[in-house]
This record gives C-alpha cells, structure tokens and sequence, in this order.
C-alpha cells in the first residue's frame, strides 16, 4: 500500500484532509493519525482566527457547504500544542497554509522551518487577496506563481498546491503553481455554493455562499485530477473530493493521482480513512494488483 507524493513517502496512500480531521489529534481513538498515509492540519495563519458567523455548515442532497471561514488557532498554538504529539506519535503531517496577503503565507512557513515533523506544506491558494483586491490566490495565474516561488525560497522542504476548482483555467493555474517551484499539486478544493431557506427568504449559511465538498463533487474532482494529469504528466496529484470508498480512492489513482485525501467522509464516519485504507487494499488484493502504485495514472482510454 506504500506510495510516495513527490519526495514524501507514504505508508498507504490516504490522508486526512485540511479542514475536516481537527489538527490530526481530535479524533486519535476512532482514527489514529499515524495508521494514515498522512494527516493535513486545518488551515494555519499566522495568527488565530475565529471564522464566519454561524450558520457554517449546512448537509446537501450529496454532501455539505461550509463557510467556515478558515477559523484556525494560529500557527504558534499549533507548534505548540499539536505538532509535538503528532511527532511524538509517528504521523506524517503536512501543513496547509493560508493568508490573506502573501507575506502571511511566508510567516507561516517561516514559524514551521523551526520545527522537525513537518513533511510538507500544502498552500491553501482559495484566499482571497487583500492586496490584489479580494482576488484569490488560486485564480490568477501570474499571482499564483509569484506565491509559489516566495514560499519555494522560503522553504527546502516538499510544497504542494492546492488548487481550487472555482479557477477560469484550471490547466493554467496548475502550470503557474509548477512553474513557481511547487512539488506537487492537491485537487481540489470546495466548489462556490448556495442553500436557500425558501420559507425564511434567506440563505442558509450567514456567509450567503460557501464551498460545496462530498459525493456531489467527486466527478468534477475526477476530472479535474484526469485534466491536469495529461497535461502534467510528470507532477505528483493529490486526490481529493468526494473520497467515502476504497474504490473511490482507486478511482483517483487510475485518474492520475499518486495519492487521495478524505474530507467530508469523516464528519459521518471518523474512521473513514482507515476504512478507506482498508476497503483499497481488498480492492487490489481482489484485482490481482501487488503493489498499489500500479494503479496511478492506469485509466486506460482509447
Ligand atoms: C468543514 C470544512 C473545512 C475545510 N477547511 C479547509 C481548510 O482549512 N483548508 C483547505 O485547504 N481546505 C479546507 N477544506 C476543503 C477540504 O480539505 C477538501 O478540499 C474538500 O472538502 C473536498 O474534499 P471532500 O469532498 O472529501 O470533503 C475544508 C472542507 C470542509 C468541509
């Protein structure tokens, strides 16, 4: 089940996404982190923040919107509180950033480079910019390589990309992230939502819109992993959206993955990406397939 992101080494090949499994500690009975390929911090800036209003989080017909509002408590709490005992326990950990200027970003980093136990930096680019006037990261090819390269100088360390699905040109916006030094690319992030409370006349979530993520966006997920593939071939893929099965996860392999991360699965089932680990392991045990790998990139099309 082994398989590698890059130079990051992976026991299987299933992560925790950002966002949905705490600091990797919160759920350490029903889902240890260190039995995961590895386990991605929720969006960390360089100071805590509360997040949106609530309503935050509304259920769908195929998964959740949220608005949460990258609610974080900072990236000193977290070296200080989290990170040790993630380190402590053996799990490989990657930090997802985020800020609202790119010198946040940097900040970030910079805390992190003091500290052993970090095995990569996953750039959360679906921020907006406050000094490009609200524009995200993510959306502007230019603006995402010059991100990429000032978090590249800042680090040695592996730095992955995650893009968002909400980009005009998704080709483009993952040749920038490459082009400005990034290792590897995670996809995707939430897709620009709504829910309608018809009786009340009022969105549901207090934000207005938020991110949709579950069942309804793996197809979309899956093409997106597939798109980039081709046009990438040689950069190691995240993939992520939608994740609840093993077989969802080989899915994402033959789309061109290396590797998968599971968000909305965990909120039903905390142990889903154990059982995702173990759910792919018979899949390939069933399909005759020794060494996981063999299924990356395998989509066999025309
Ligand atoms: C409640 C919630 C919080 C999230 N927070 C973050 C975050 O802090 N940083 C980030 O890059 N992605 C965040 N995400 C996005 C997920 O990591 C993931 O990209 C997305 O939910 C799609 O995967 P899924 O369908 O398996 O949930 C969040 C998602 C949810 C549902």
């Amino acid at each position: 089940m082994a398989t590698s992101v890059g130079a990051v080494a992976l026991a299987n090949p299933v992560m925790a996404a950002s966002g949905t499994f705490g600091y990797g500690l919160d759920l350490i009975d029903l889902c240890p982190p260190e039995r995961l390929g590895a386990v991605v911090s929720k969006g960390l800036s360089p100071q805590p923040r509360p997040g949106n209003p609530t309503p935050r989080i509304v259920e769908t017909a195929a998964g959740m919107i949220n608005a949460i509002g990258l609610q974080n408590v900072g990236v000193e709490a977290f070296c200080r509180d989290a990170l040790p005992l993630l380190r402590e326990r053996g799990a490989v950990v990657a930090v997802n950033v985020f800020g609202a200027r790119m010198e946040e970003y940097l900040e970030v980093i910079a805390r992190c480079e003091r500290e052993t136990g970090v095995a990569a930096y996953e750039l959360n680019v679906s921020c907006p910019n406050v000094t490009a006037g609200g524009m995200e990261f993510g959306h502007d090819p230019a603006l995402l390589e010059t991100l990429t390269r000032r978090c590249r100088e800042a680090t040695g360390r592996p730095l992955w990309v995650k893009l968002s699905p909400n980009a005009p040109d998704l080709v483009a916006t993952a040749r920038a992230a490459v082009a400005g030094g990034a290792d590897a690319l995670t996809l995707i992030n939430t897709v620009r939502a709504m829910a309608i409370d018809a009786a009340a006349r009022r969105p549901v979530l207090a934000n207005g819109c938020g991110g949709l993520s579950g069942p309804a966006v793996k197809p979309i997920a899956l093409r997106m992993v597939w798109e980039v593939h081709r046009a990438l071939p040689e950069v190691p893929l995240v993939g992520i959206g939608g994740v609840e099965t093993g077989r969802d996860a080989a899915e994402f392999l033959l789309a061109g993955a290396s590797a998968v991360q599971v968000g909305t699965a965990i909120f039903r089932d905390p142990a889903a990406p154990l059982r995702i680990v173990a759910e792919l392991e018979r899949f390939c045990e069933a399909q005759g397939i020794a060494d996981v790998r063999e299924l990356i990139g395998g989509l066999q099309w025309r």
